[in-house]
């Protein structure tokens, strides 16, 4: 695999996400670019998350049925990869030339990350200048283990497909959902499974998180703390959510306590970013996955903060007919990973 030295232009996003694997083909260069396919299929019980041989068939299965049902015809994809998998840290290193950085990079990585540099992938992207250190440079840098990365392309191969860029999700959804802008943003993608937070600042990733809390953690807190069963569980909190005043308030009692839990994470990281960086003020914060559609999650945490607070639009930067615009507009939320891999430059 080669990353990035693909010679064609055509390829689609894929992320492999806990309840549905969604693909994004587009075309067109430049910030627009145009809706050539999108299409998901979901994906039962733990399949996603487990690495055994019997799970990864049913996955590459999927992944065949989903591109057939698409009629997708290139076999080239930029895969993601769920950023719990990913180590993911902002490091200062010297200002040197692009040969002699990248030799820099892989000696520094073994001390930076937590897995044997061995038996790990590493990846970064220069962000500017310190703001710690006026000499240095930093980097965002990421780090995946090799057996994780070598059993996805095994997989996605053995289905005919050509890997050219495996992306952590987390870096995908920057690119779909921040606004254009050079302003702090914070990114909040709550997922089924965990919750990816990303700010994104002079249009780069600059902080990451994963939080091992998502819609499901959400549901089962409203199952046991209501006493009902996860199907009417997860009625209550998409159609009450965080209103105090339906059901005389039960649903958001019963349910905000795990909601916290991101709260927390949030105002640490911005507590984070603000420290490392003085000048930029996280100015919105934008809310995507399945669990933003909850009735007045946003705007809990937009009181808890006092920051504007806007569900992201996954097709932003993408051109689409008129008569998609309702289907895409319900999709956007589960979208924002797929779309973000689709808009690589290959
Ligand atoms: N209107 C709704 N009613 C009920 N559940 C919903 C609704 N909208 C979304 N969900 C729930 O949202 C979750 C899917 O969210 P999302 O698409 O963000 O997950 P994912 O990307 O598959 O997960 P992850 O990112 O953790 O891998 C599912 O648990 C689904 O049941
Ligand atoms: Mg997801």
């Amino acid at each position: 695999m080669s990353p990035l030295l693909s010679s064609s232009g055509d390829f689609f996003g894929l992320d492999i996400g806990t309840t549905a694997i969604r693909l994004t083909q587009l075309s067109g260069s430049g910030g627009q670019k145009s809706l050539v396919k999108y299409a998901y299929v979901p994906v039962a019980g733990k399949t996603a998350m487990s690495d055994s041989k019997a799970d990864q068939d049913k996955l590459a299965q999927l992944i065949k049925q989903l591109i057939g049902q698409a009629n997708v015809t290139t076999k080239s994809v930029a895969a993601g990869i769920p950023s719990s998998r990913v180590f993911t840290t902002v490091a200062d290193v010297d200002r040197l030339p692009p040969a002699e950085l990248a030799k820099a990079i892989h000696f520094q990585a073994d001390s930076l990350i937590p897995t044997p540099l061995a038996e790990s992938k590493i990846d970064w992207a220069l962000l500017g200048d310190s703001p710690a250190d006026k000499a240095k440079q930093e980097i965002l840098l990421t780090s995946v283990a090799n057996k994780f990365v070598e059993d996805r392309l095994d997989m996605l191969e053995a289905i005919g497909l050509n890997v050219i860029a495996f992306e952590p999700d987390n870096l995908a959804i920057a690119r779909s959902l921040a606004a254009p802008d050079n302003s702090a943003q914070l990114i909040l993608d709550v997922g089924n499974h965990s919750t990816d937070l990303v700010v994104v600042f002079m249009g780069k990733p600059h902080l990451t998180r994963n939080i091992p809390t998502g819609t499901e953690a959400i549901v089962r807190a409203a199952a046991q703390n209501l006493n009902v069963d996860s199907k009417q569980a997860q009625d209550f909190v998409f159609k009450f959510g965080l209103s105090k005043d339906k059901l005389e308030g039960q649903v958001f009692q019963a349910i905000s306590g795990t909601i916290d839990l991101l709260v927390t994470e949030i105002e640490k990281s911005i507590k984070f970013f603000q420290t490392r960086y003085q000048g930029p003020k996280i100015e919105r914060i934008i809310v995507t996955g399945g669990a933003s559609i909850i009735p007045e999650f946003p705007l809990y945490i937009a009181n808890k903060f006092g920051l504007e607070v806007e569900i992201g639009n996954a097709w932003r930067n993408v051109t689409f007919s008129q008569d998609r615009q309702n289907e895409l507009a319900s999709l956007s939320n589960h979208f924002g990973v797929a779309v973000g891999l689709a808009e690589r430059t290959p």
